[in-house]
């Protein structure tokens, strides 16, 4: 690199060691930013994947995400259509001004993927 920098200067007089000296500086800088930003890629998408496997099955999650309020054995949603339980817990998710347990729920459901609510939904509705 430096020699590089010290040949140019000498092919071309004129230029100085400042002019070409930030264009290499840039240059090298975008290659590392690149390097960086697909290390960081590859660590959000590691940990993404880490904490979608970490979630359990529906049965885990509902047991300790939902149970504490709605009890291990929900009256009023065992045996519900899957489609029905997402579409509550849905509900929920979007309410603009959830207060008190509600807001809570909200809390817990925005932190699940499409999928998960129906991993969840689907134990609920196999539930006896
Ligand atoms: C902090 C207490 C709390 C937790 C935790 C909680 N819920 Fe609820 N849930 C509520 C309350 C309160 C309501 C009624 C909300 C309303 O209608 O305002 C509700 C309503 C629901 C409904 C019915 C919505 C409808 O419109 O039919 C479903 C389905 C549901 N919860 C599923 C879940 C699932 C699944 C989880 C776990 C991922 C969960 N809840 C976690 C308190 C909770």
């Amino acid at each position: 690199m430096l020699k590089k920098t010290k040949s140019l200067a000498a092919v071309r007089p004129g230029s100085s060691f400042k002019q070409s000296n930030p264009l290499e500086g840039s240059m090298t800088f975008s290659a590392n930013s690149v390097k960086i930003l697909l290390a960081a890629g590859l660590v959000l998408v590691g940990t993404a994947v880490a904490a979608q496997e970490s979630a359990g099955t529906g049965q885990e999650m509902y047991n300790k995400l939902c149970s504490g309020c709605h009890s291990a054995s929900p009256a009023a949603m065992k045996g519900k259509p899957v489609d029905a339980l997402v579409a509550g817990m849905e509900r929920v998710k979007n309410l603009s001004n959830a207060t008190g347990a509600a807001a809570r729920m909200q809390q817990t459901v925005q932190g699940l993927t499409p999928a998960q609510m129906k991993d969840i939904a689907t134990y609920l509705n196999q539930m006896k």
